[in-house]
């Protein structure tokens, strides 16, 4: 199943419960949340306190994409706050392992995030164990960047591991993602798709609806 994934990280703040409602209104099924701690990535977004004041807006998935050193710390709070699915990342994580089994013991979808430059094959061993892998398109930090190609192999090489082992696993792509690359991503074996500065420039729920079109939602 395709699932469109706005990330408000390019949202405008003043009005975020209209921004939400819009992406909702044009097909969203998870609302992206970035969440930087200028460790990990030099920029810091927003945590606990927004996650929790935007739930009233929606029952829509929350997709937390924790760009944090030892998250673990963290797993907790997110849930608390209304999370449905958290996303670590392999490299910030000593015990990868027992991040995904907090996050899996407290009712939450688990994921795993890989920075465009780590080998898809780094994620291998733990995708019998989450629910999502989220290939990164760009380097984590900022939205509004160039989607990296090297990327698209990375997914392809994730898609038939997945396939040929028989695992349930959705892949994400994050970083980059336009009307003009989108069906790209798909053929290479995405079925969640980040978008952040192309679903919040303009008609927010035309181009929400747009992309929905192009991943037949
Ligand atoms: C970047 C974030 C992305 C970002 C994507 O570190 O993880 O989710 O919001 O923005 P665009 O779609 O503009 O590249
Ligand atoms: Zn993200």
């Amino acid at each position: 199943m395709n699932i469109l994934a706005p990330s408000i990280l390019s949202a405008d703040f003043t009005k975020l419960g209209e921004e939400i409602k819009s992406v909702v209104e044009g097909g969203a099924e998870y609302i992206h949340i970035d969440v930087m701690d200028g460790m990990f990535v030099p920029s810091i977004s927003y945590g606990m306190p927004v996650i929790k004041s935007i739930r009233k807006v929606t029952d829509k998935v929350f997709d937390v994409h924790l760009m944090v050193t030892e998250p673990i710390r963290y797993i907790e709070d997110f849930k608390n706050s209304g999370a449905d699915l958290i996303t670590v990342h392999i490299e910030a994580c000593k015990d990868l392992k027992a991040t995904i089994e907090k996050i899996k013991s407290l009712g939450m979808k688990a994921s795993v995030a890989l920075k465009p430059n780590t080998p898809i094959e780094s994620v291998f061993e733990y995708v019998p164990m989450i629910d999502m892998v989220l290939c990164m398109s760009v380097e984590p930090g900022f939205g509004g960047q160039k989607y990296i190609d090297s990327v698209t192999d990375k997914i392809k090489t994730l898609k038939k591991y997945i396939d040929d082992n028989g695992y349930k696993c959705d892949i994400e792509v994050d970083g980059g993602i336009n009307f003009d690359n989108l069906e790209m991503v798909l053929e290479a074996g995405i079925n969640v798709v980040v978008a952040g500065s192309t679903v919040y420039s303009g008609d927010v729920v035309a181009n929400t609806k747009k992309m929905c079109e192009i991943m037949h939602i």
